[in-house]
């Protein structure tokens, strides 16, 4: 069991395997001789950012590669969520010291969380970085990379009010050509007292939704057929045009971005439970394409350990929104982040966690232990007093009860058909192709010819595991 925690406290929004993922696009050659190697850890947000420095840094003329060895400028794209996600960067910020000691001339860059969170002391610790560039100064880069050259630190560390890249073309980078994320939004005003994120990304501001439709339109003329919107808290996204005349809520956003066509699915994450609306609701009944799937992060089942988390809503509460979700769209699959172990947090109140658990029955939730974040409410005021026994302890019965949610979840999908988009081969086997249904569940089928990447196809299940369901194609 400890190496399973150990495997999923480094996970967060998305999957363990994309964690220090390797970007490259291999259309993407030198105009100016020089190549850049990106790595990007942490949460979605951070490999859409990845995708917005691959533009600007093809636009000022360089190439991509897969081989740090091979690049003049090595990127790391960092998180701060919690201790453990520092420490890997480090790691690797030793692998590409040893780069640099063959390679004298390679710069090297870190960009996102980290940077932002420790500015010019990144700088002091790690004595062979070049660059050190927070989320919302990218646009600088290729001057700062031009300072790097010239032999001086690179540095900046700004967070904007405005910036949101809305005019910034990502470059899809090692895409499936069928998936896609959409940036929405950035930064985050909720101050959860645990999060080091309002620090590292700065206040919210929401993208200008027509250039986000535009994207998608863009997106789905290429041939993709599924955008994720994205925000550490999209329910909040609230764009006024700059004469005041017009305002557009994520509900309203969610059906501009549906209408751009019925092939094209959209899903998006991450909403806070105290703002998604029955209208977000009533967009996700009336849709098609808009997927039944919401992840409702609860972080904790008890109202005491969730007021001193400063999540602003109570046990009652999030139990009604629940509620309210299954009555508007039966069929929509729940999935959750906890934090096992909070400031003060007792065994009663950890057994709340295990029981909200259940009354959601989460279709699957990311799971982690508590870890203090410096210069956050809690560093601050309250004291990181549970063992780490106890809070690994707690989080393996966490990860126990949703092993056994998610096999439930997965045992009710037996026997029945579901619309699945195509996103490839399985990574198992390329006589298999692997795809999501709505619910944002993976589902394995032999091929059949004539079918692609990017159709839409009808799949019954047949056998599930507490991960992933097993089926064959039915043609309609
Ligand atoms: N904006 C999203 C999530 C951001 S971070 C939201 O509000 O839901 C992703 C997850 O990391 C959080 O939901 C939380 O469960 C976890 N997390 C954040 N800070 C943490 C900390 N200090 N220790 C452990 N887990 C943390
Ligand atoms: Fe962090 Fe809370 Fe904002 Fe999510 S909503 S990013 S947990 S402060
Ligand atoms: Fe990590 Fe920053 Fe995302 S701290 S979770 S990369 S917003």
């Amino acid at each position: 069991m400890s190496e399973q925690i150990k495997d999923i406290n480094s996970t967060q929004m998305l999957a363990d395997e994309r964690q220090g993922e390797v970007y490259t696009d291999a259309t993407q050659k030198p105009s100016n001789g020089k190549s850049y190697y990106i790595e990007s850890y942490g949460c979605a947000m951070n490999f859409s950012d990845s995708e917005i420095v691959a533009s600007i840094l093809q636009q000022s003329g360089f190439g991509s590669t897969s081989s740090m060895f091979d690049a003049d400028l090595i990127l790391i794209n960092t998180c701060s969520i919690r201790e453990k996600a520092e420490d890997t960067v480090r790691q690797r910020l030793r692998e590409f010291d040893k780069v640099k000691e063959e390679k004298p001339g390679t710069l090297v860059g870190v960009l996102g969380c980290m940077a932002e969170r420790l500015k010019t002391k990144l700088l002091e610790e790690e004595k062979l970085v070049d660059l050190v560039v927070g989320p919302d100064a990218y646009r600088d880069l290729p001057k700062l990379i031009q300072t790097a050259e010239d032999g001086d630190k690179g540095i900046n560390v700004f967070l904007s009010r405005e910036e949101t890249y809305a005019d910034i073309s990502p470059v899809r980078l090692d895409s499936n050509g069928v998936t896609a994320f959409i940036s929405i939004m950035r930064g985050c005003d909720n101050m959860c007292s645990f999060c080091v994120v309002p620090f590292t990304r700065g206040r919210e501001r929401s993208r200008d939704p027509f250039s986000i439709v535009a994207e998608a339109s863009d997106l789905f003329d290429r041939g993709y057929r599924e955008v994720t919107l994205l925000g550490q808290n999209v329910d909040s996204f609230n764009w006024t045009s700059p004469d005041g005349e017009h305002a557009v809520t994520f509900a309203e956003l969610l059906c501009m971005v549906a209408d751009v066509h019925p092939d094209l699915r959209v899903r998006f994450s991450t909403s806070h439970p105290k703002d998604i609306t029955d209208d977000v609701l009533y967009a996700i009944r009336d849709y098609e394409n808009i997927c039944n799937y919401i992840h409702l992060p609860v972080q904790s089942g008890n109202s005491r350990v969730l007021e001193l988390m400063n999540r602003t809503y109570t046990r009652a509460w999030y139990k009604e929104k629940v509620r309210r979700i299954y009555e508007v769209i039966p069929d929509c699959a729940i999935s959750s982040d906890m934090i096992a172990g909070f400031c003060s947090e007792t065994e009663e109140e950890h057994q709340d966690t295990l029981t909200m658990m259940d009354f959601a029955k989460y279709s699957m939730s990311y799971m982690f232990y508590y870890s203090e974040r410096p210069g956050t409410v809690a560093e601050r005021k309250y004291e990181d007093d549970v063992p780490l026994k106890i809070k690994k302890r707690r989080l393996s019965e966490i990860i126990t009860k949703q092993h056994e949610l998610s096999r439930a979840h997965n045992e009710k999908d037996l026997g029945k058909t579901f619309k699945v988009l195509i996103e490839g081969d399985s990574k198992k086997s390329s006589d298999d192709f692997r795809g999501r249904n709505s619910q944002n569940k993976m589902i394995i089928f032999p091929k059949k010819s004539d079918y692609k990447p990017g159709d839409y196809v009808q799949v019954r299940v047949n056998e599930i595991t507490s991960a992933t369901l097993l089926g064959n194609i039915v043609e309609a």
